[in-house]
């Protein structure tokens, strides 16, 4: 499947929707769509487009990370240290769009399915819209810089026990705590998406894009002097029994006796 396929875009005036395209796969992110999204983003400094819209097609907005096993021999150390950085790269070059962003979000946004909404600038989720860090049920720190994104939008209670518990919230509980900016019924998610983008497109681009960059460094200044280290993490986690654990009882449904291992 060539890179093309796995993302669609559309324009509308001002407006560029992208499609995350693998709905066989519940859009599950792959190392060739993480590619294929960060390339994507990388290429926006080029385009006339003042807001993008992100959404899935399918069932799913997208149900992170793709669990299935890869044909991919494993690589030495020091090229897997680089692959556990792309989803981290996918999502500043996600984060570092100039246009404004809205993630228009149904179903389930899972994992790296829910990093991708938290590194736009705004989320409007339908009432269907299940999203949670299921991570650390697979015996896994999360990644992708998210902590500092999930952080700042739900504040640091909320963080921990999203991230340390791996719950499934509904969309009205993640409203509440301020994941979501609104909630809209199914039907209505790509209107009130684009009616919101209308709005961001009216603005002066100059000021708007200004703004949200200053908003971006000042609220993340810490993020690159400290989640770097967060795939690092990801193979400490990859490499424990826990980490064994955890994967044996996802396939088995048992309940886990962690060791610390
Ligand atoms: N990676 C790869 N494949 C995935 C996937 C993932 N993250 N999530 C779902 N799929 C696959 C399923 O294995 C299944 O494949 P199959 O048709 O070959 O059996 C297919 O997508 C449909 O999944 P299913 O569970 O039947 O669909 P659903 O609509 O009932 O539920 C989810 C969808 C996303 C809620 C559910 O599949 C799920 O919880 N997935 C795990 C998500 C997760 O833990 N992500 C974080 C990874 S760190």
């Amino acid at each position: 499947m060539t890179s093309e396929s796995l993302l669609v875009t559309e324009r509308d005036g001002d407006v560029l929707t992208m499609v995350l395209n693998r709905p066989k796969a519940m859009n599950a992110l792959n190392s060739e769509l993480m590619s294929a999204i960060e390339a994507w983003a990388r290429s926006l400094i080029d385009d006339p487009a003042r807001v993008v819209i992100i959404r899935g097609a399918g069932k799913h907005f997208c149900a992170g990370a793709d669990l299935k096993p890869s044909a991919r021999p494993k690589p030495a150390l020091v090229q897997a240290r680089r692959d556990a950085q792309l989803g981290g790269r996918m999502l500043r070059a996600l984060a570092d769009i100039p246009q404004v962003t809205i993630a228009a979000v149904h179903g389930a946004a899972l994992g790296g399915g829910l990093c991708i909404p938290t590194a736009c600038d705004f989320r409007v989720a339908a009432e269907d819209a299940l999203g949670g860090y299921p991570e650390v049920n697979l015996g896994m720190n999360l990644m992708w810089h998210s902590v500092g994104y999930c952080l700042r939008l739900v504040g640091p209670a909320k963080a921990k026990r999203m991230i340390m518990l791996g719950e499934r919230f509904d969309a009205e509980t993640l409203k509440d705590w301020g994941l979501w900016d609104e909630v809209v019924p199914r039907a209505d998610l790509e209107r009130r998406s684009l009616a919101l983008a209308e709005s961001y497109a009216a603005q002066p681009p100059i000021a708007v894009q200004m703004i949200k960059e200053t908003i971006n460094q000042v609220s993340g200044a810490l993020d690159r002097a400290i989640l770097h280290r967060d795939a690092d993490q990801n193979l400490l986690t990859a490499g424990s029994q826990d980490r064994q654990r955890a994967i044996a009882a996802f396939q088995s449904g048992e309940v886990v006796d962690y060791r610390g291992d």
